[in-house]
């Protein structure tokens, strides 16, 4: 199996503020095989930025850095940087649609100039040998039938991006807010599954609105990946059903209790380098979602994980207001 046939099954969508390192530390613990996704970074900040847009754990692999850009051979720079770094994938995003994006000529807003995002792909690809792959929408405003997503794919495929993830629903570029464009146009998720027929050579993965695994291997039944995001995000322990479930591995479902003692020394290790508790609690706060005692772990971290003088113990001080979770879950 191709690193995209595998990898692309099951991944954690790029998102900003929230997949960021510690995310993705506390994700990888919840399941080993799901393809992590940095939050987008920008060229311009890896280029002219000051600190390390680049940093992450070893343990977060496998791991692909979203880029945002338009300019070739920027990208090319920042994509080379992130080779030497070892990163396993390299994503292009073509579905943001924020002004702040489109001001950058990036984004969403690319679907419309599919010779530029080739030659993105095409300057990428010449200097890493990583897999290079684009994230995208099925549309943008008027344009968004499907032979405006066919000659999109074709330009862009035709420059060796052979990895597609669809957010199968198109953004309105001006008029809706980032959050309104994930909520507000429709998702057709056949639009996905017909490329997949149309273009059997490539690797395509969906994403928006999926909630759970059965929804995740319901759409496997079209197509060879699923990409999930504010689920997630929002209800993490999603994850801990992966490995069994989608990749067929038999090793046991990790319990959440397990996982929040692992966090313990990677909160001492964040906070010995200068960090706080909350940069990482705040992910896990919807660990014990569904649970009794839910709220008053997320209380405890909400409340308490931002003070100066917090200590990493705070996880286990939490946990003990909910119980034994393994308990729990048969009630
Ligand atoms: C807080 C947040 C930040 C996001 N940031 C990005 C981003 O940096 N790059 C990107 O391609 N999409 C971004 N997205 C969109 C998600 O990757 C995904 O396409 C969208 O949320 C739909 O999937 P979902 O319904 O599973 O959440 C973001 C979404 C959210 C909620």
């Amino acid at each position: 199996m191709s690193y995209a046939e595998h990898n692309c099954r099951f991944s954690v969508a790029p998102m900003l503020d929230w997949t960021d390192r510690h995310y993705r530390y506390f994700a990888r613990l919840l399941s080993r095989n799901t393809l992590l996704y940095t939050e987008m970074v920008t060229t311009g900040a890896i280029i002219h930025g000051r600190g390390d847009f680049l940093e992450y754990n070893q343990q977060e692999h496998p791991v692909a850095l979203q880029l945002g850009g338009s300019n070739p051979s920027e990208l090319a720079h920042c994509a080379k940087l992130a080779s030497e770094r070892g990163y396993d994938e390299i994503n292009l995003n073509v579905g943001c649609p924020s002004d702040r994006v489109q001001n950058g000529r990036f984004g969403a807003c690319l679907m419309a100039e599919p010779e530029l995002v080739a030659e993105c792909v095409d300057a990428m690809k010449s200097v890493v040998d990583l897999p290079v792959t684009v994230k995208t929408r099925i549309g943008i405003d008027e344009q968004d039938s499907y032979e405006f997503l066919t000659r999109f794919i074709d330009i862009v495929s035709a420059a060796g991006c052979q990895d597609f993830t669809i957010h199968a629903r198109k953004a309105w570029l001006s008029g809706l807010s980032p959050k309104e464009n994930r909520e507000i146009p429709p998702l057709d998720y056949d639009r996905a599954y017909q490329i997949k027929r149309d273009y059997p050579q490539l690797t395509i993965a969906v994403n928006g609105g999926i909630k759970t695994i059965e929804e995740c291997q319901g759409h496997l039944q079209h197509l060879d990946g699923v990409m999930v995001g504010r689920e997630a995000y929002q209800n993490p322990y999603l994850l801990a059903s992966v490995d069994s479930e989608i990749y067929g591995d038999s090793t046991p479902t990790v319990d959440r209790r397990a996982v929040v003692e692992a966090m313990v020394p990677y909160v001492e290790r964040h906070l010995a380098n200068g960090g706080r508790v909350n940069h990482v609690t705040r992910h896990m706060l919807g660990l014990f979602n569904g649970l009794p005692g839910a709220r008053n772990w997320r209380r405890t971290l909400s409340e308490k994980a931002h003070l100066k003088d917090a200590q990493p113990q705070l996880l286990l001080e939490a946990m003990a207001h909910v119980g034994e979770p393994k308990e729990l879950e048969l009630n």
